[in-house]
C-alpha cells in the first residue's frame, strides 16, 4: 500500500508493507482521513505514538472493511465505516480494533465521515464523561472554531447547554455562533475573563473545555462557577502555570487532565458506543453536521498541514484517498 511517511522535514507518499488484521481487528480500505493538531506535533517529534500503535500519522479514517480478524462479528467485508485510530490513518489500509469502528452515518460520504471520529469522541468524552455536564449548565469552549471546538458547540446545542467560545477573530466567532454558540471573545483583542460575568449573569461557567493550558489557567479558574470543572485537553499555550489553591478550595473547583489517544481499547470503545447511541442519530437528523474547511488529496498532505498550521481553518481539513 501507499502511506504518508515523515521524510526529514517533508511528508512523502511512499510504498510501505500492507498491515494484516489481528484478532479483534478489522482492516479498512481508507477513502479519507483527516488532520488533527496532534499530527503536527507528532510530526515534529513532540507526540510519539503510544506503544504498539502505527508510527504512520493519522488518528481517524473512513472507508470500506476489506478483511476481518478472528472473533469480530460486528462488521463484514464491504461495510462503510469510520474509525478512531491510535495511528495509521494517512494510508491506503489501516488495522483497527473493532470497538473503535462505527458505521458511516446515513447520508454522509467518506470525506464527511472521516471528519467525525477524533473530534466528536474528544468533545463527547470530555464534556459528558469527564466533566459530567448536566442539562442547562453553562460551557466555555476555547479554540471554538477548531475541529474539537466545532464538534463541542454542536453537542452543547443538542444537549441544551448554553456555550460561549474564544477564537481568533470576529469571522471565526460568527461561524461558531452559526453552529450554536451564544457568543465569543476574540483571543487576540479581548479578555474572556472580563466578558464571562456578563455572559453568565455573574455566575460563571460550570464547565470549561481548554486546549490552551498554561496561558489561560488563571483566567479559567476566575471564570468558573462554584463547583465548576476545567478539562485541560491541550497545551497550545504552555504546560506551566501558577494555581491558586485557595480559589480552587473556596469555589470547590476541579481541574481534570485528559487525553484520548493513550486510553485502553475498552475505554475508547465505550466512547464510540456513546457516540453511536447519542450523536449519530442527531447527525442523521441533520441537527449536527461535520464541519469541513477543505478536502485535499493525500499526496498533498504537506499543503494540508500548512493550512492547519496557519490557524486559518474552521473545523476539519480532510485528506481524500483515491
Ligand atoms: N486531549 C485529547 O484527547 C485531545 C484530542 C483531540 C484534540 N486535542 C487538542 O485540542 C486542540 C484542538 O485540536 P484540533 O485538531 O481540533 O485543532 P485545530 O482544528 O487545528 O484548531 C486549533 C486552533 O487553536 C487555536 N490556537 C492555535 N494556537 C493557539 C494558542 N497558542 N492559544 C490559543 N489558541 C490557539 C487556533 O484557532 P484561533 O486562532 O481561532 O484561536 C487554531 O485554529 C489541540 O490543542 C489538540 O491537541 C486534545
Amino acid at each position: 500500500m501507499k502511506a504518508i511517511e515523515i521524510d526529514g522535514d517533508k511528508l512523502a507518499w511512499h510504498d510501505v508493507p500492507d498491515p494484516v488484521p489481528r484478532a479483534g481487528e478489522v482492516l479498512i480500505r481508507n477513502r479519507a482521513t483527516a488532520i488533527n493538531r496532534a499530527d503536527l506535533v507528532q510530526r515534529s517529534g513532540g507526540y510519539p505514538p503510544p506503544p504498539g500503535a502505527s508510527p504512520i500519522l493519522g488518528l481517524e479514517c473512513a472507508g470500506e472493511v476489506v478483511a476481518i480478524g478472528e472473533g469480530v462479528a460486528r462488521y463484514k467485508k464491504g461495510d462503510r465505516v469510520c474509525a478512531l485510530l491510535a495511528g495509521g490513518g494517512y494510508a491506503e489500509l489501516v488495522n483497527v480494533p473493532a470497538g473503535q469502528v462505527l458505521r458511516v452515518p446515513d447520508g454522509l460520504d467518506f470525506e464527511q465521515a472521516a471528519a467525525l471520529p477524533e473530534v466528536f469522541a474528544t468533545a463527547y468524552l470530555n464534556l459528558y464523561m469527564e466533566a459530567k455536564l448536566a442539562p442547562a449548565e453553562r460551557v466555555l469552549l476555547h479554540a471554538g472554531a477548531s475541529g474539537v471546538g466545532t464538534a463541542a458547540i454542536q453537542l452543547c446545542k443538542v444537549s441544551n447547554n448554553p456555550c460561549w467560545v474564544t477564537a481568533g477573530g470576529a469571522d471565526k466567532i460568527a461561524r461558531c455562533v452559526e453552529l450554536g454558540a451564544r457568543g465569543g471573545a476574540d483571543r487576540h483583542t479581548e479578555s474572556f475573563e472580563s466578558l464571562a460575568k456578563g455572559w453568565t449573569d455573574g455566575g460563571g461557567f460550570d464547565v470549561i473545555l481548554d486546549p490552551v493550558g498554561g496561558a489561560y489557567l488563571k483566567d479559567n479558574l476566575a471564570s468558573l462557577a462554584v463547583d465548576g470543572r476545567l478539562v485541560i485537553i491541550g497545551l497550545m499555550g504552555g504546560a506551566d502555570a501558577h494555581v491558586s489553591l485557595g480559589l480552587m478550595m473556596v469555589k470547590r473547583l476541579r481541574i481534570i487532565g485528559s487525553t484520548l489517544r493513550a486510553r485502553s481499547i475498552a475505554a475508547k470503545a465505550a466512547v464510540m458506543d456513546a457516540l453511536e447511541h447519542n450523536v449519530w442519530p442527531a447527525i442523521e437528523a441533520g441537527a449536527i453536521r461535520p464541519v469541513v474547511e477543505a478536502v485535499i488529496p493525500i499526496a498533498e498532505a504537506e499543503r494540508a498541514h500548512a493550512l492547519v498550521a496557519s490557524n486559518d481553518t474552521v473545523g476539519k481539513v480532510v485528506l481524500s484517498i483515491a
